[in-house]
């Protein structure tokens, strides 16, 4: 109970703040049409675990409101870019997100590429007016770029009959759990600079990879209704899934034992929300 109502209200602290925040970033200069399609994509919802991950950092370790929210808003940005790419027909070619046209449906597909690409810069832009120190820059290009989310990406897109669950395994922690390593360390090394984050960061892959586990069963045992986007497509699109190398039963016990592994970090034996956390992702419905 106490994580469920936890969330909920760092959820909804992001919610009323998230606009204002990106009021103050060049997207106000935007053309107006262009602003509706960039706005789109975000405003469509979604669980918002990454501003929600980096708000509870955030308080835990001190990182003041304001920079906070823009960490937060910044992690959002670039997961929603993200998605608006990976739904392209180049890419997983989908046509619902978060229960509404995928942005290439409802825009076309170049204004599409044109969102996903405003929000990334803006993602960088946020981080670096909340004035953390170059490495908090170069570390969140480091995560989501060619080392992590895009490295990620680019090998789901080119994996091939051969690949088998090494290269799986790689293709998850980066298409996924960089993004979620990085939501806890972005504010971590705001307020630390001078401390170490390795196991921080070796946990939040971790728990990224249990939520692509759970992504991929999901797509497999939910429906479009429930998850506000199209299922069954891992399969038609012969995608290197947990769910294709272990099968439905051993996918579940296999996030099971993670999702157990992850419960007793001692970083976060204070914390109720990081220790309920992994239970989350793996119960997770939506
Ligand atoms: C979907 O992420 C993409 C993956 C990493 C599997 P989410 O499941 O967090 O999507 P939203 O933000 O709730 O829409
Ligand atoms: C996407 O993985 C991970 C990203 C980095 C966007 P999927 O392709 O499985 O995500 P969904 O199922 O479309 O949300
Ligand atoms: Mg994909
Ligand atoms: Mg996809
Ligand atoms: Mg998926």
């Amino acid at each position: 109970m106490y994580f469920k109502a936890r969330y909920e209200t760092l959820k909804k602290t992001w919610d009323d703040h998230y606009f204002e925040c990106l009021g103050k970033t060049s997207l106000s200069k935007a053309p107006a049409d262009f602003k509706d399609a960039v706005y789109y994509s975000l405003q469509a919802g979604g669980k918002r675990l990454r501003p929600v991950i980096c708000l509870e950092m955030s308080e835990i370790y001190g990182v003041e409101f304001e920079a906070a929210i823009k960490l937060a808003t910044a992690l959002e940005c670039l997961h929603t870019y993200s998605l608006i790419h990976d739904d392209l027909p180049s890419m997983d070619n989908d046509d619902l997100r978060r229960g509404m046209p995928t942005s290439h449906k409802k825009f076309g597909e170049d204004v599409a590429i044109l969102a996903g690409d405003a929000l990334q810069s803006l993602s960088f832009e946020l981080v670096a007016s909340a004035r953390g120190g170059d490495h908090l820059t170069e570390y969140f290009a480091y995560m989501v770029g060619c080392a992590g989310l895009i490295g990620g990406q680019y090998m789901d897109i080119k994996t091939t009959d051969d690949h088998a669950s090494d290269y799986m395994e790689e293709m998850h922690r980066k298409k996924t759990g960089y993004l979620l390593a990085l939501s806890m360390v972005l504010p971590f090394i705001y307020q630390k600079p001078d401390i170490s984050y390795v196991e921080i960061e070796k946990w939040g892959i971790n728990l990224g990879v249990l939520f692509q586990i759970v992504d991929d069963i999901l797509d497999h045992t939910s429906s479009k209704e429930k998850l506000g986007k199209s299922t069954g497509k891992d399969m038609a699109q012969n995608k290197l899934t947990y769910v294709k190398i272990y099968g439905i039963e051993k996918s579940k016990i296999m996030a099971g034992l993670l999702s157990e592994s992850l419960k007793n970090f001692s970083q976060f034996n204070t914390s109720p929300f990081f220790q309920n956390l992994p239970l989350y992702v793996l119960n997770r419905e939506s």
